[in-house]
Protein backbone atom coordinates (compact mmCIF):
# COMPACT_ATOMS: atom_id res chain seq x y z
CA UNK A 1 0.00 0.00 0.00
CA UNK A 2 1.88 3.45 -1.57
CA UNK A 3 -0.75 5.72 0.21
CA UNK A 4 -4.21 6.60 2.06
CA UNK A 5 -4.95 6.31 6.03
CA UNK A 6 -7.20 3.71 5.44
CA UNK A 7 -5.03 1.33 3.82
CA UNK A 8 -1.97 2.53 5.85
CA UNK A 9 -4.84 1.59 8.84
CA UNK A 10 -5.77 -1.30 7.52
CA UNK A 11 -1.66 -3.19 6.84
CA UNK A 12 -1.60 -1.98 10.76
CA UNK A 13 -4.57 -4.14 11.70
CA UNK A 14 -3.50 -6.70 9.30
CA UNK A 15 0.08 -6.64 10.52
CA UNK A 16 -1.09 -6.77 14.53
CA UNK A 17 -3.28 -9.81 13.28
CA UNK A 18 0.03 -11.39 12.40
CA UNK A 19 1.38 -10.53 15.58
CA UNK A 20 -1.47 -12.34 17.59
CA UNK A 21 -1.40 -15.18 15.46
CA UNK A 22 1.01 -16.93 16.69
CA UNK A 23 4.69 -17.33 15.19
CA UNK A 24 5.10 -15.76 11.16
CA UNK A 25 6.43 -18.19 9.24
CA UNK A 26 10.28 -18.41 9.09
CA UNK A 27 10.45 -18.51 4.74
CA UNK A 28 8.01 -16.78 2.53
CA UNK A 29 8.93 -17.34 -1.68
CA UNK A 30 7.17 -15.23 -3.82
CA UNK A 31 6.47 -15.33 -7.69
CA UNK A 32 6.42 -11.90 -8.57
CA UNK A 33 3.99 -12.24 -11.21
CA UNK A 34 2.13 -9.62 -13.50
CA UNK A 35 3.84 -7.09 -14.14
CA UNK A 36 2.77 -6.73 -18.02
CA UNK A 37 -1.05 -7.35 -16.93
CA UNK A 38 -0.75 -4.31 -14.88
CA UNK A 39 1.25 -2.22 -17.54
CA UNK A 40 -1.03 -3.46 -20.40
CA UNK A 41 -4.23 -2.09 -18.02
CA UNK A 42 -2.56 1.04 -17.24
CA UNK A 43 -1.72 1.29 -21.00
CA UNK A 44 2.12 1.69 -20.67
CA UNK A 45 4.83 -0.30 -21.81
CA UNK A 46 5.60 -3.65 -20.16
CA UNK A 47 9.08 -2.57 -18.98
CA UNK A 48 6.86 0.25 -16.99
CA UNK A 49 5.46 -2.75 -15.27
CA UNK A 50 8.70 -3.92 -14.28
CA UNK A 51 9.93 -0.93 -12.58
CA UNK A 52 6.28 -0.66 -10.88
CA UNK A 53 7.20 -3.56 -9.80
CA UNK A 54 10.40 -2.99 -8.07
CA UNK A 55 8.52 -0.73 -5.62
CA UNK A 56 6.23 -3.50 -4.62
CA UNK A 57 10.12 -5.32 -3.80
CA UNK A 58 10.54 -2.87 -1.39
CA UNK A 59 7.14 -2.62 0.06
CA UNK A 60 7.54 -6.36 0.42
CA UNK A 61 10.96 -6.12 1.64
CA UNK A 62 9.65 -3.39 4.51
CA UNK A 63 6.23 -5.78 5.28
CA UNK A 64 8.70 -8.92 5.66
CA UNK A 65 10.83 -6.98 8.54
CA UNK A 66 7.81 -5.70 10.31
CA UNK A 67 6.45 -9.50 10.16
CA UNK A 68 9.62 -10.52 11.62
CA UNK A 69 10.64 -13.07 8.48
CA UNK A 70 13.80 -14.89 8.87
CA UNK A 71 14.14 -15.66 4.74
CA UNK A 72 12.36 -13.80 1.85
CA UNK A 73 12.39 -15.19 -1.15
CA UNK A 74 11.70 -13.00 -4.66
CA UNK A 75 11.79 -15.08 -7.99
CA UNK A 76 13.07 -11.85 -9.75
CA UNK A 77 13.82 -13.47 -13.27
CA UNK A 78 13.47 -17.13 -14.83
CA UNK A 79 15.91 -18.97 -16.90
CA UNK A 80 12.77 -19.52 -19.72
CA UNK A 81 12.24 -15.47 -19.44
CA UNK A 82 15.75 -15.01 -21.39
CA UNK A 83 13.43 -16.05 -24.04
CA UNK A 84 11.88 -12.72 -23.87
CA UNK A 85 11.98 -9.65 -26.73
CA UNK A 86 15.84 -8.37 -26.45
CA UNK A 87 14.88 -4.67 -25.35
CA UNK A 88 12.68 -6.58 -22.21
CA UNK A 89 15.54 -8.86 -21.11
CA UNK A 90 17.83 -5.47 -20.99
CA UNK A 91 14.85 -2.94 -19.24
CA UNK A 92 14.75 -5.77 -16.57
CA UNK A 93 18.92 -6.04 -16.10
CA UNK A 94 18.51 -2.14 -16.34
CA UNK A 95 16.26 -2.15 -13.50
CA UNK A 96 18.29 -4.43 -11.42
CA UNK A 97 20.92 -2.25 -11.61
CA UNK A 98 19.10 0.94 -10.92
CA UNK A 99 17.39 -1.49 -7.66
CA UNK A 100 21.25 -2.37 -6.58
CA UNK A 101 21.86 1.29 -6.65
CA UNK A 102 18.96 3.05 -5.31
CA UNK A 103 18.08 0.10 -2.36
CA UNK A 104 21.69 -0.95 -1.46
CA UNK A 105 21.80 1.44 1.53
CA UNK A 106 18.82 1.22 3.11
CA UNK A 107 18.66 -2.63 3.14
CA UNK A 108 21.98 -2.53 4.76
CA UNK A 109 20.50 0.06 7.09
CA UNK A 110 17.17 -2.52 7.77
CA UNK A 111 19.48 -5.41 8.11
CA UNK A 112 18.48 -7.27 5.31
CA UNK A 113 21.78 -9.26 3.79
CA UNK A 114 20.82 -10.34 0.45
CA UNK A 115 22.12 -13.37 -1.72
CA UNK A 116 21.65 -13.79 -5.01
CA UNK A 117 21.17 -17.13 -6.66
CA UNK A 118 20.30 -19.07 -10.08
CA UNK A 119 22.71 -18.72 -13.36
CA UNK A 120 24.75 -15.94 -13.12
CA UNK A 121 27.09 -16.60 -15.73
CA UNK A 122 24.53 -15.88 -18.17
CA UNK A 123 24.27 -12.27 -16.78
CA UNK A 124 26.68 -9.55 -18.37
CA UNK A 125 29.24 -8.72 -16.93
CA UNK A 126 27.49 -5.07 -15.09
CA UNK A 127 25.01 -6.92 -14.05
CA UNK A 128 26.76 -9.47 -12.16
CA UNK A 129 29.12 -6.77 -11.07
CA UNK A 130 26.06 -5.15 -9.46
CA UNK A 131 24.67 -8.12 -7.76
CA UNK A 132 28.53 -8.46 -6.23
CA UNK A 133 28.10 -5.43 -5.12
CA UNK A 134 24.65 -6.09 -3.66
CA UNK A 135 25.67 -8.71 -1.96
CA UNK A 136 28.57 -7.12 -0.54
CA UNK A 137 27.51 -4.25 0.73
CA UNK A 138 24.86 -6.36 3.34
CA UNK A 139 27.37 -8.86 3.56
CA UNK A 140 27.68 -7.94 7.26
CA UNK A 141 23.94 -7.49 8.45
CA UNK A 142 21.36 -10.14 9.62
CA UNK A 143 18.17 -8.68 10.82
CA UNK A 144 16.44 -10.80 7.64
CA UNK A 145 18.02 -12.84 4.79
CA UNK A 146 16.59 -11.40 1.54
CA UNK A 147 17.31 -14.09 -1.70
CA UNK A 148 16.74 -13.32 -5.22
CA UNK A 149 16.42 -16.16 -7.57
CA UNK A 150 17.75 -14.03 -11.06
CA UNK A 151 18.59 -16.59 -13.93
CA UNK A 152 17.03 -19.13 -12.29
CA UNK A 153 15.53 -22.07 -13.03
CA UNK A 154 14.57 -25.21 -10.67
CA UNK A 155 15.33 -28.02 -13.08
CA UNK A 156 18.54 -26.43 -14.16
CA UNK A 157 19.57 -25.94 -10.96
CA UNK A 158 18.53 -29.95 -9.96
CA UNK A 159 21.09 -30.85 -13.15
CA UNK A 160 23.90 -28.69 -12.04
CA UNK A 161 23.56 -30.35 -8.24
CA UNK A 162 23.56 -33.89 -10.17
CA UNK A 163 26.15 -33.25 -12.18
CA UNK A 164 27.93 -32.17 -8.20
CA UNK A 165 27.29 -35.25 -6.90
CA UNK A 166 28.49 -37.90 -10.12
CA UNK A 167 31.30 -35.89 -10.38
CA UNK A 168 32.32 -36.98 -6.55
CA UNK A 169 31.21 -40.44 -7.43
CA UNK A 170 33.89 -40.34 -10.31
CA UNK A 171 35.99 -39.27 -8.42
CA UNK A 172 35.51 -42.44 -5.70
CA UNK A 173 34.84 -39.59 -2.73
CA UNK A 174 31.44 -39.77 -2.83
CA UNK A 175 29.39 -43.64 -2.73
CA UNK A 176 26.14 -43.64 -4.49
CA UNK A 177 24.12 -45.57 -1.70
CA UNK A 178 25.31 -42.02 0.73
CA UNK A 179 23.01 -40.05 -1.86
CA UNK A 180 20.30 -38.89 0.46
CA UNK A 181 18.29 -35.98 0.58
CA UNK A 182 20.50 -34.08 2.83
CA UNK A 183 23.41 -34.80 0.39
CA UNK A 184 20.90 -33.60 -2.82
CA UNK A 185 19.69 -30.63 -1.00
CA UNK A 186 22.82 -30.07 0.02
CA UNK A 187 23.88 -29.31 -3.48
CA UNK A 188 21.44 -26.81 -4.07
CA UNK A 189 22.02 -23.19 -4.64
CA UNK A 190 19.79 -23.09 -1.35
CA UNK A 191 21.79 -25.20 0.65
CA UNK A 192 22.17 -22.74 3.39
CA UNK A 193 18.86 -21.91 4.25
CA UNK A 194 15.61 -23.93 5.59
CA UNK A 195 13.35 -24.63 2.69
CA UNK A 196 9.76 -21.79 1.75
CA UNK A 197 6.74 -22.66 4.70
CA UNK A 198 5.03 -20.36 2.21
CA UNK A 199 5.04 -19.38 -1.29
CA UNK A 200 3.01 -16.91 -2.40
CA UNK A 201 1.84 -16.33 -6.29
CA UNK A 202 0.52 -13.06 -7.82
CA UNK A 203 -1.67 -12.45 -10.66
CA UNK A 204 -3.96 -15.45 -10.15
CA UNK A 205 -1.82 -18.31 -12.11
CA UNK A 206 -2.03 -21.41 -10.48
CA UNK A 207 1.43 -23.12 -11.80
CA UNK A 208 4.78 -22.94 -9.94
CA UNK A 209 6.72 -21.89 -13.53
CA UNK A 210 10.13 -23.95 -12.88
CA UNK A 211 10.62 -22.60 -8.99
CA UNK A 212 12.22 -24.39 -6.05
CA UNK A 213 10.53 -27.78 -7.01
CA UNK A 214 12.43 -29.58 -4.68
CA UNK A 215 12.58 -27.30 -1.46
CA UNK A 216 8.63 -26.64 -2.30
CA UNK A 217 8.10 -30.05 -1.08
CA UNK A 218 5.87 -29.09 1.79
CA UNK A 219 4.83 -25.27 1.18
CA UNK A 220 1.78 -24.07 1.73
CA UNK A 221 1.01 -21.89 -0.91
CA UNK A 222 -0.97 -19.18 -1.56
CA UNK A 223 -1.97 -17.44 -5.31
CA UNK A 224 -3.53 -13.83 -5.30
CA UNK A 225 -5.15 -12.23 -8.34
CA UNK A 226 -3.31 -8.86 -7.04
CA UNK A 227 -0.71 -8.35 -10.00
CA UNK A 228 2.64 -7.90 -8.62
CA UNK A 229 2.78 -3.92 -9.03
CA UNK A 230 0.08 -3.32 -6.87
CA UNK A 231 1.25 -5.83 -4.36
CA UNK A 232 1.90 -4.36 -0.87
CA UNK A 233 2.87 -4.98 2.77
CA UNK A 234 -1.26 -5.43 3.18
CA UNK A 235 -1.12 -8.58 0.97
CA UNK A 236 1.99 -10.47 2.24
CA UNK A 237 0.13 -9.68 5.87
CA UNK A 238 -2.96 -11.60 4.35
CA UNK A 239 -1.12 -14.17 2.79
CA UNK A 240 0.73 -15.03 6.10
CA UNK A 241 -3.23 -14.37 7.84
CA UNK A 242 -4.12 -17.06 5.60
CA UNK A 243 -0.34 -19.45 6.36
CA UNK A 244 -1.06 -19.16 10.01
CA UNK A 245 -4.89 -20.65 9.80
CA UNK A 246 -3.67 -23.94 7.57
CA UNK A 247 -3.04 -27.37 9.30
CA UNK A 248 0.08 -28.60 8.21
CA UNK A 249 0.42 -32.36 8.11
CA UNK A 250 3.54 -33.11 6.42
CA UNK A 251 2.07 -36.79 5.51
CA UNK A 252 1.18 -37.29 9.53
CA UNK A 253 -2.86 -37.05 10.52
C1 LIG B 1 6.67 -10.85 -13.77
O1 LIG B 1 5.76 -10.20 -14.59
C2 LIG B 1 8.08 -10.36 -13.98
C3 LIG B 1 8.94 -11.33 -14.68
C4 LIG B 1 8.60 -12.55 -15.03
C5 LIG B 1 10.28 -10.89 -15.01
P1 LIG B 1 5.49 -10.65 -16.09
O2 LIG B 1 6.40 -9.87 -16.98
O3 LIG B 1 5.55 -12.12 -16.24
O4 LIG B 1 4.00 -10.14 -16.27
P2 LIG B 1 2.82 -10.85 -17.06
O5 LIG B 1 2.73 -12.24 -16.55
O6 LIG B 1 3.18 -10.78 -18.51
O7 LIG B 1 1.62 -10.04 -16.71
C1 LIG C 1 7.60 -16.69 -13.46
O1 LIG C 1 6.75 -15.84 -14.16
C2 LIG C 1 8.97 -16.09 -13.37
C3 LIG C 1 9.09 -14.92 -12.50
C4 LIG C 1 8.14 -14.41 -11.78
C5 LIG C 1 10.39 -14.32 -12.46
P1 LIG C 1 6.50 -16.03 -15.73
O2 LIG C 1 5.54 -14.98 -16.12
O3 LIG C 1 7.79 -16.08 -16.44
O4 LIG C 1 5.84 -17.48 -15.77
P2 LIG C 1 4.85 -18.11 -16.82
O5 LIG C 1 5.42 -17.88 -18.19
O6 LIG C 1 3.55 -17.41 -16.66
O7 LIG C 1 4.76 -19.56 -16.44
MG1 LIG D 1 4.18 -13.58 -16.07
Amino acid sequence: MRAGTSAVESAAQLLAAVRAGGGPPTHVAVIMDGNGRWAYEHGLARWEGHREGMAAVRETVEGALEAGLAHLTLYAFSSENWSRPEEEVAALMDLLQEFVDSEKEDLRRNGVRVRVFGELDRLSESARAAVRDLEGHTREVGRMQLHLAISYGSRQEIVAALRTLAAEVARGELRPDAIDEERVAGALYTSEWPDPDLLIRTSGEMRISNFLLWQIAYAEIHVTDVLWPDFGRADLFRAILDFQGRERRFGGV
